[in-house]
This record gives structure tokens, sequence and C-alpha cells, in this order.
């Protein structure tokens, strides 16, 4: 992994980055706004965003990255997630950045590590390039990791109504997924927290909060 696995952000000329990820139902959207909460509390401007999408160009392209009927090749996706990606960071998250706000994302480049690398196979080598030319230095500064057994968050996922491409394909598909977002917190320890996500939310978000300030020393 090309990664330098140091934080680099807050206070040193930009505002703090952080990316929750995790496999389906795993309750990233629910942790972040209660977060965003907590952080807005704090005094500081939160921007909230979300991958794919986030800008308009990008939110754009999420439409066709969703779409259950697209059938693209795990090349393309990673592509169309990379370049949904670089327009996303240009337009939203580094002029954000750049006037010291605190920037929250739902999914960021290490959602493209686990489905199209680990859960569909693309070669490290391909995401690690992808990952160079448009993330470069903009790598968030923590990230969540919501870990949840598979059959929990596909359960959730499907009370809820949501039908993306991924959620209809095999256990084994989410399992490699799940795997695969445990090795890139081995990778990246000092920017990845892998959070059990199969509490109460109340729970989960305790914990959140006594990373963001121990990692960061934002006092929450
Ligand atoms: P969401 O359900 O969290 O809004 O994300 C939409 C879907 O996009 C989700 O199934 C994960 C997938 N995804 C990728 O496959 N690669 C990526 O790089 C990103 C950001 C999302």
């Amino acid at each position: 992994m090309a990664e330098a696995d140091v934080p680099t952000g807050g206070g040193a000329g930009r505002g703090w980055f952080i990316t929750l990820e995790g496999g389906e139902g795993a309750g990233k959207t629910t942790q972040l706004c209660s977060l965003a909460n907590a952080l807005g509390e704090t005094g500081c401007e939160v921007v909230t965003t979300r991958e794919p999408g986030g800008s308009p160009g990008a939110e754009r392209v999420r439409s066709v990255l969703i779409d259950p009927e697209a059938a693209l090749t795990p090349l393309c996706e990673a592509m169309l997630h990379a370049g949904a990606r670089h327009d996303h960071l240009t337009n939203t998250i580094r002029p954000a950045l750049a006037r010291g706000a605190c920037v929250l994302c739902d999914r960021f480049t290490d959602s493209t590590r686990a489905y199209q690398g680990f859960g569909l196979g693309l070669a490290e080598s391909t995401v690690d390039t992808l990952e160079e030319l448009v993330v470069a230095e903009t790598m968030p500064d923590l990230t969540l990791i919501l870990d949840v057994p598979v059959d929990v968050g596909l359960e959730r996922a499907r009370g809820r109504g949501i039908h993306d491409r991924y959620e209809a394909m095999a256990f084994a598909f989410h399992e490699h997924l799940r795997a695969g977002y445990r090795a890139i917190a081995a990778r990246a320890p000092a920017r990845c927290a892998v959070v059990d996500a199969n509490r109460p939310a109340e729970v989960v978000q305790t914990d959140v909060r006594r990373i963001v300030r121990e990692r960061l020393g934002i006092a929450l």
C-alpha cells in the first residue's frame, strides 16, 4: 500500500478529515450524523459528505454506480469511483479542509480497496495507482471502520429496503469485504480504527467519540 500511515491534518493549515467505512448495514450514516453533531458543538465548521457523490458531478456518476442494472467490470467501477472522487475532492473536500472545516465523509478510497479490490478481485497495484493519482496527499486523518458480522449487516440493510448492486451478492463476497477492511486497518493502524458496530448505536457512538478524542485530540 502506497500510503504513509501518518495523520497530517487539523490545525496544521487544514481541518481534520475523518472517514467512515464498513460493509452494508454497518450503521455508518447514523454514526456520521451523531459525530457531526458532537463536533458541531465544539464550534468548528463541520462538512458532512459521502461517496460515491458529494459534489454535483460526482452525484451524477453515483447514479450509474449504484444502479443494480448496470453491469460494469471491476476496473470500470474502480475508475468511475476514482473519477467521482477526483471531482468530490476538488469541489468539496479540499476547499472545506483548506478553510479549516472538519470534513466527515461516508465512504472514501478504502471502499474502492475493499469492494473493488478485496471483494471483486481487482489487483492491489491498480487500486494503489488510482489512489496515488486521485487522492495523493489528501488521505484521511482518521478512518473509522464499523465492523458487523455479515448476516447482521445484510439483515439491517434489507430491513431498510436497500437494494444496491452489492447487497444481492453472495455471502462470500461480503465476508471478503469484511476481511478486506480488517486488512486495511492492520496495514494503516495509525489512521484506521476498527469499531465493533454490533452494539446499540449509542454505545458505538461513545466509542467513536473516544477514538476521535484519543487520536485527534479533539475535546468531545
Ligand atoms: P452507500 O450504500 O454507503 O451509499 O454506498 C454505495 C455503494 O457503493 C456501496 O454498496 C459501496 C459501493 N462503493 C464501492 O463499491 N466502491 C467505492 O469506492 C465506494 C465509495 C462505494
